[in-house]
């Protein structure tokens, strides 16, 4: 089974603080770290980490679908990913954007806010994702996200779905997809914010994941407690979850198993600094 992550790749700029500021405020940080990021890309180094979490057998390929610039970052970034046990070939080089990049500010909490400029990503287009998907097979998993062009998001779920692989959409950021769209998507991943967007919405998803930060996760019937470990820094927390819930379904794990599987991924993730382990 191969785990297809359609998705965002960003270099993160990550400052620590003591707390953010508030509008209009100056305040001083630690040094500032390069780091790599991108919610797609951090949900396809999850899913590379997982294994052996369902009844299959054979091992999981984790291929990344994105774009990066024609930059330094970019192509630091698909050597990181090779050596992280991800297949690049479908990460595309364009020469006219730079590679997406993310400002993140950590509080001493652990807290983020985080501010993303796309460049690259947006570079991503449908006939990209179709032509890498060409030996897609049934039970396949297409994991996506919200950072790269939505009409591209919309597609690939339409074209995928036809096909018989499962898609996991995570709505982050935020964003609302048409109805038929989601439907077919089994689950969506949202956190609590996202998820009061999408009530806000009315929007109807009958296959729902909800992540609760300390509270757990609740997928239907289904609720897995959250582990309770110390705490650095939460950035990319719902992506380690989100591709680690991916890789394990792709291994034939069930609801409560996959959410078991994605928690730990959670958990370890907030307690190092930066998106990846
Ligand atoms: O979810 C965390 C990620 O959001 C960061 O790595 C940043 O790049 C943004 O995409």
């Amino acid at each position: 089974m191969t785990v297809w992550v359609v998705g965002s790749l960003n270099q993160d700029l990550q400052l620590e603080m003591e707390r953010h500021p508030r509008t209009g405020e100056t305040v001083l940080t630690a040094d500032l770290v390069r780091r790599f990021g991108g919610k797609g890309a951090n949900q396809a180094v999850a899913a590379a980490r997982q294994t052996g979490a369902g009844t299959h057998a054979e091992p999981t390929r984790t291929v990344m679908v994105g774009a990066v610039g024609d930059d330094e970052a970019g192509t630091a970034y698909r050597d990181r990913l090779q050596a992280r046990g991800v297949e690049v070939d479908a990460v595309r080089v364009v020469e006219d954007s730079p590679t997406g990049t993310a400002v993140i500010c950590v509080d001493a909490a652990g807290d983020n806010m985080i501010m993303v400029s796309p460049g690259a990503n947006l570079q991503l287009r449908t006939e990209d994702v179709t032509t890498a998907l060409a030996d897609l097979a049934d039970g396949d998993i297409v994991l996506l996200q919200l950072e790269i062009d939505h009409d591209v998001v919309v597609e690939t779920i339409r074209w995928a779905a036809e096909r018989g692989a499962r898609v996991v959409a995570n709505l982050a950021p935020y964003a609302d997809l048409p109805p038929e769209v989601l439907v077919l998507c089994d689950p969506v991943v949202v956190n609590e914010h996202e998820h009061a967007q999408l009530r806000r919405s009315g929007l109807d998803c009958p296959s729902l994941l909800v992540t609760l930060g300390t509270e757990g996760s609740t997928w239907g019937e289904v609720h897995v407690a959250a582990r309770t470990v110390e705490v650095v820094d939460t950035t990319g927390a719902g992506d380690a979850f989100c591709g680690a819930l991916a890789a394990a379904l792709a291994q034939g794990a069930d609801r409560q198993s996959a959410m078991e599987v994605a928690t730990r991924a959670a958990a370890d993730c907030v307690q190092h600094v930066g998106a990846q382990a």
